[in-house]
């Protein structure tokens, strides 16, 4: 080739889940073709994106607040001679899409989740300084079938969107409203993905979903995420899939029987239950019990008794008492997490609970999840503590921070730090565990007694 495309620098920053991170690198996947590049700092970017979360009121504040820095950047790129494009992706595009680009002239685009397939075009539009600058379809068959097939290498681990959307309005919550109904990708098209990406060298792929476990195939009758996760497990390379985030009410039998047949399948399952009293899980809308979550864990623990368990917490939702708090307290001691989130409510426009009676109080709250970080802390570094002895297979994924060291991550998705030669990134090597801290093991390799 004789031409080349020019350089256009892309900056991208990303909030919120891991859909939004899938996403970001499926932005650059789209603009690549057009010349851009990823940068790490926003000021030299030509274009700078802002993928953006609405979950709780601080993480859309921040993306007012960023933008506040963008526009003086954008001002001196102006005075300087140059352009700067800025767009305003993700789910507070798709909340506030018009209030967003009457609170902050300076930006010039804003696009929805299952949207963003059509950047080059709004990009385009916007140079020639009219047009749409508002893009936020509700159609995510559009979106996955508009994105290349290749992917920017990635690494040892991935991310891969499988489920988008979710039909469950617990009534806390603004996702049901910012990603749509649930749908799910074609079988073949992931499939077509996860091989591609075993072709550059992944061997650990997480499954995304906002409800990831009420995955459906449209093109394999019957196919759930159990099926799906037999599939994939069956491509050469592939030797780690994981899945998150699911919801209790669509955990089948078939998924939790995978859990004890495929190997790849690792055991580490994300099952958020946000409280332990059935009065604010009623008002929640949450379709279960803390008696049946705790039932489903046993079962799940019956299949693949090592299981890591994860989860996500509320405190302070509307109307919970000191004694509903309490049940959460004592569902976190009967489960016994391997690690955890946990949120003080946070009041979200247009949503149910956000018209309830009973607003706890700032300070109850504070209190509340004080206690239970406490408590999810202690388990957290108890499970860690009970690998120091074992060996576990790790795959190497980066350098540690002095020479010789490399990072791994263990089954239970815990961060292992240890010497190693470099020849090991990538590779999958029993390690035997010497220490544990709160967020990440120690130890050395085991090759001999593999
Ligand atoms: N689909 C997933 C995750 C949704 S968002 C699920 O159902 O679990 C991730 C977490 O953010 C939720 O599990 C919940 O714990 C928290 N969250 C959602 N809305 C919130 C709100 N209004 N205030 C505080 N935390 C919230
Ligand atoms: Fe939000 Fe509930 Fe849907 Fe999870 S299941 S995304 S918490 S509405
Ligand atoms: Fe946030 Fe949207 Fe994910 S609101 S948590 S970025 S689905």
């Amino acid at each position: 080739m004789t031409t080349e495309t020019p350089v256009r620098r892309l900056y991208v920053k990303t909030y919120g889940c891991q859909m939004n991170v899938y996403d970001s690198e499926r932005m650059a996947d789209v603009l690549r073709p057009l010349g851009y590049a990823i940068t790490d700092t926003p000021d030299e970017a030509d274009l700078v994106v802002l993928n953006t979360c609405h979950i709780r009121e601080k993480a859309t504040e921040k993306v007012y607040s960023e933008l506040g820095q963008l526009k003086r950047m954008k001002q001196a790129r102006a005075d300087a001679g140059g352009a700067m494009t800025i767009a305003v992706a993700g789910c507070v595009a798709q909340a506030e899409g018009e209030e967003i680009l009457r609170r902050q002239p300076a930006v010039d685009l804003v696009v929805g989740p299952q949207a963003y397939h059509q950047l080059p075009e709004l990009i385009a539009r916007s140079h020639r300084s009219r047009g749409e600058r508002l893009a936020a379809d509700f159609a995510a068959e559009a979106k996955f079938d508009a994105l290349p097939a290749e992917r920017a290498s990635t690494g040892v681990t991935a991310f891969l969107t499988v489920q988008e959307g979710c039909d469950k309005f617990c009534t806390f919550c603004v996702v049901p409203y910012t990603r749509g109904a649930e749908w799910s990708r074609p079988a073949a098209a992931v499939e077509a993905e996860a091989r591609v990406l075993a072709a550059q060298g992944v061997r650990e792929v997480t499954l995304l979903g906002q409800n990831v476990n009420a995955y459906s195939a449209p093109d394999a009758e019957g196919l759930g995420l159990a099926g799906l996760v037999r599939r994939l497990a069956k491509i050469e390379g592939l030797d780690r899939i994981r899945y998150t985030t699911s919801h209790p009410a669509d955990m089948d039998d078939a998924l939790i029987a995978a859990h004890g047949e495929v190997e790849a399948l690792m055991p580490y399952l994300h099952l958020p239950v946000q409280a332990g009293s059935d009065k604010v899980l009623k008002a929640m809308n949450r379709a279960h019990t803390a008696e049946s979550y705790v039932r489903l864990i046993e079962r799940i623990r019956a299949a693949r008794p090592d299981i890591a368990i994860s989860g996500d917490f509320i405190v302070g939702f509307p109307g919970e008492r000191d004694s509903d708090f309490e049940a959460t307290l004592s569902l976190v001691r009967d489960v016994g997490y391997a690690s955890a989130f946990s949120f003080k409510y946070s009041r979200r426009p247009g949503t149910p609970a956000a018209a309830m009676m009973g607003q706890v109080a700032p300070a109850v709250a504070d209190a509340r999840l004080q206690a239970l970080q406490t408590l999810l802390v202690e388990q957290q570094k108890a499970f860690n503590a009970a690998q120091v002895g074992r060996v576990l297979p790790v795959l190497f994924e980066k350098p540690g921070r002095h020479p010789g060291q490399l990072i791994g991550r263990s089954p239970y998705l815990q961060s292992v730090h240890l010497e190693a030669p470099a020849a090991l990134m990538g590779q999958i090597a029993p390690v035997r565990i010497a220490s544990a801290g709160q967020n990440s093991l120690a130890g050395e390799l085991a090759l001999e007694s593999a």
